[in-house]
């Protein structure tokens, strides 16, 4: 762009004259336009990676997982809670096999389509979705706590689960592991991992 302004600039023997002031503008529009369908391509490449990902990807992984935990529940008693239950599916997969289940969730958008999925089901009365914090559900009334949080997240979790954690329940950890906790057993691998804890 600059070589191309100096060129116009020196053959026009520095007279910036209407012309030049005419191609230096078209110059700059045609840089604009660049500019703006390299912003509209990435932005296109994006959208259709999230919307792949949103139809295909996602709601595969989360089947393998919801499916996963419904194995380590098999033969457990006690209520269910789900910390960041996202859009309910776990909470009424869990539900449906006859536990009553619970869900935290800050996401209002989430929530209501979490609750939404609970009253089509038949489930509203099994399942139940609170908009609060994880951080503040009580975890002494739930013997099987599951969570597919991030590590950051984990790491604040981790003294909650050692004060509340009553003897006899189970921590469900999906994908990430507690950071300083040794896992009873773990399920699946790579990013379908699940990491089971039973406290003595
Ligand atoms: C990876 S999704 C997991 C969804 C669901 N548990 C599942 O297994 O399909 C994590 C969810 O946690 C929620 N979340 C993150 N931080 C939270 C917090 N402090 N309190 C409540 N929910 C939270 C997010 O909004 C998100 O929906």
């Amino acid at each position: 762009m600059k070589v191309k302004l100096w060129t116009i600039v020196y053959t026009k023997g520095g007279e910036m004259d209407d012309s030049i002031e005419m191609e230096l503008a078209s110059l700059a529009s045609a840089e604009r336009d660049r500019s703006f369908l390299l912003v509209k391509g990435l932005g296109r490449a994006v959208c259709l990676t999230y919307m792949v990902n949103t139809a295909l990807v996602f709601p595969w992984y989360r089947r393998s997982q919801v499916c996963g935990v419904l194995r380590l529940l098999r033969g457990r008693k006690g209520t269910v809670v789900d910390l960041g239950s996202g859009d309910g599916r776990l909470v009424c997969a869990v539900a449906s096999q006859g536990f009553r289940a619970d869900g935290y969730e800050l996401n209002p958008f989430l929530l209501g389509y979490s609750r939404l999925l609970a009253h089509r089901k038949g489930l509203a009365s099994q399942a139940t979705f609170h908009r609060r914090d994880l951080f503040e559900a009580d975890l002494r009334q739930y013997r099987n706590i599951v969570i597919y949080g991030e590590p950051v997240i984990l790491r604040r979790l981790e003294q909650k689960l050692a004060e509340e954690v009553t003897s006899g329940s189970r921590v469900i950890c999906c994908r990430y592991k507690l950071p300083t906790w040794a896992p009873t057993t773990t399920l699946g691998e790579g990013i379908e991992t699940i990491y089971v804890y039973d406290k003595v």
